[in-house]
């Protein structure tokens, strides 16, 4: 996918645990896939959110990571540029949204106990939400998003150290409920990419690691949601039936394990919820928005045997339609703005939540054709240029999705 997060060293900069963590109120609908004018999500009360929410009653925490890249490189920026300086306040409302911290590489494993204490010291029942995203061969049929393990050097034993040393820090905090994306984009990649030769080298390791991930993750105080790709992806009817029996399987072959609450869709993409009109870029699939795929796929993931619940990534979907000229293009892309807060108000029985996933203004990608990792989707022309490597901060991205924020940060 399209993303890492590695962080500039100037983004830990400034200390600091300073949000005090939202509350997340349960049950809404928001909306998007690709689709043309999404409407905001209407928050109308709906039912209390299934039993077993992971969501339900807890705060979520706002990780001190992505506001420090807010508060020590946005803001700065902002308030000395003129054009920039009106939305400095809607900026530093951003860094209060509790967004996902990803675990891109094995190194950043070692925060999980700073998250704890921040976490505890802000008081009441709080969720720690984080990404677990290190396979060996990582974004398969993409480039911006290699990762630091490769199958060929030894990454799958490299692999689940990683998992084990994430497993050891939520063990040692029983009281904490976490809340984890396992591996965005592979298993979409096993549906649909078998046809590029890195992703059909992978697969039996994907589905070996994803196997180990949430056995090993499968703890009393951990839900887990597996990537399930987006409407534009998965969610075309003729990609349903496969997905649905692939997910089912990894889930059954682990033995159902009930730390896996469902999947989560529109990871760091940003398709509408429920879109007022499918979008042009939607072509002939009439499963244009987040609301349209899940509905459509979760029963055949029931017959398959895994009932799933979902998570939707709001963090970029707020503008609807997008800039996007084509459903797949992921990398940076313009005309977008951040969306609908977390909640678990979705009006949807089968989303335990809203959520941001992505962390908006962390970058997809390089535009520079000459540089590592340089994917072409990142200098297509609806993508922001010029963009910095995937994971670091891109300011001008930020500020994009900061005017286009809806609703409204204020
Ligand atoms: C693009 O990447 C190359 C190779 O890393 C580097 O030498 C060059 O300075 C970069 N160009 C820009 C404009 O950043």
């Amino acid at each position: 996918m399209m993303q890492v997060t590695t962080l500039v060293a100037a983004a830990f900069a400034v200390g600091v645990y300073a949000q005090a963590p939202t509350t997340m109120v349960t049950s809404a609908s928001a909306a998007n896939p690709t689709a043309p004018a999404a409407a905001a999500p209407a928050p109308a009360p709906a039912a209390t959110p299934a039993a077993g929410n992971p969501f339900a009653g807890v705060k979520l925490f706002a990780n001190p990571y992505y506001a420090s890249e807010v508060n020590s490189i946005a803001v700065p920026s902002m308030e000395a540029n003129p054009t920039a300086r009106a939305n400095v306040n809607a900026a530093k409302l951003a860094a209060e949204v509790p967004s996902f911290f990803w675990m891109d590489a094995q190194d950043k494993v070692k925060r999980i106990p700073e998250f704890v204490e921040a976490a505890k010291a802000s008081g009441g029942k709080s969720a720690i939400q984080m990404v677990v995203y290190d396979l060996p061969d990582r974004d398969c049929s993409a480039l911006a998003s290699n990762g630091e393990f490769s199958i060929a050097e030894g990454g799958a034993e490299k692999y689940k150290g990683y998992i084990d040393s994430i497993k050891k820090e939520i063990e040692a905090a029983p009281d904490m409920q976490f809340i984890l994306v396992v591996e965005p984009d592979s298993l979409g990649n096993l549906v649909t990419n078998m046809n590029v030769p890195k992703c059909q080298g992978a697969k039996d390791t994907y589905l070996e690691l994803t196997d180990y991930a949430i056995k090993g993750l499968n703890l009393p105080n951990v839900a887990m949601y597996l990537d399930a790709g987006h409407a534009g992806w998965l969610g075309w009817p003729a990609n349903l039936q496969p997905a649905a029996d692939i997910y089912a399987k990894v889930y059954k072959d682990a033995g159902s394990p009930k730390a896996v609450r469902g999947l989560a869709t529109n990871v760091a993409n940003y398709n509408a919820f429920e879109a007022a009109t499918c979008p042009s870029y939607a072509e002939s699939n009439q499963n244009c928005d987040e609301k349209k795929y899940i509905n459509a796929f979760a029963p055949l993931l029931k017959a398959a045997g895994f009932p799933a619940q979902f998570i939707v990534d709001t963090g970029r979907n707020g503008a609807q339609p997008t800039k996007q000229q084509a459903w797949g293009n992921w990398c940076n892309v313009i005309g977008t703005g951040f969306g609908v807060r977390p909640t678990s108000e979705t009006n949807d029985p089968l989303v335990d939540g809203f959520v941001w996933i992505k962390p908006g203004g962390e970058c997809d990608g390089t535009s520079n054709s000459t540089a590592p990792r340089f994917d072409s989707k990142c200098a297509s022309p609806d993508a922001l240029q010029p963009a910095p490597q995937a994971g670091q901060w891109f300011q001008a991205y930020f500020e994009q999705l900061v005017a286009n924020a809806n609703p409204k940060l204020e």
